[in-house]
């Protein structure tokens, strides 16, 4: 009767510290959890909300492929040929490196100080970054 008795005892002090111990990995594994998704939730926010607007500095900018569509798309409404500088397919590149738009590798580029003035108000952050690569690349006829 005794050893039946502490036997029982024994089982249910047993299964008790066994359930706390699931109890504590499980706790474990959810906190673990919620941090890894805290990590890829910030993670993933920070990729969306700089990629759209920001251009590598690495990245070579062309002027045919990626400015002369810009100019041919916002600007060659006014400066077609009578306005300062011609930005038309053919003339822009002569017109801007005659004209004095560009100064050799450098940001005070009257081209790039005019676009960042709000000149014209549509054009993107992304293009005008273009601008200013392109100039701190050398502004090539590229
Ligand atoms: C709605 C007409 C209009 C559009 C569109 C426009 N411009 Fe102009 N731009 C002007 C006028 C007018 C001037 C002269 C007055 C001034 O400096 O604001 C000018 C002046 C400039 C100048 C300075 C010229 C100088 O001799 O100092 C630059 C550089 C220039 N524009 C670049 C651009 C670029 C690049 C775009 C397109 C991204 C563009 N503009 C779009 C009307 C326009």
């Amino acid at each position: 009767m005794f050893i039946a008795l502490s036997g029982y005892l024994c089982e249910l002090i047993n299964n008790k510290l066994n359930m706390r111990k699931i109890y504590k990995t499980a706790r474990q594994l959810i906190v673990a959890l919620l941090v890894f998704s805290g990590i890829f939730l910030a993670s993933s926010c920070e990729k969306y909300k700089f990629k759209p607007v920001t251009i590598s500095p690495t990245d070579s900018v062309f002027f045919q492929a990626d400015l002369q569509p810009v100019f041919t798309a916002t600007c060659i409404l006014c400066h077609k040929g009578t306005r300062n500088p011609d930005l038309r397919n053919g003339n822009s590149y002569t017109s801007l490196t005659t004209g004095g738009f560009i100064t050799p590798a450098d940001s005070t580029s009257k081209l790039y100080v005019k676009v960042n003035s709000g000149h014209p108000a549509s054009l993107s952050d992304i293009n005008r970054q273009k601008i200013l690569l392109w100039v701190k690349q050398g502004a090539h006829n590229n």
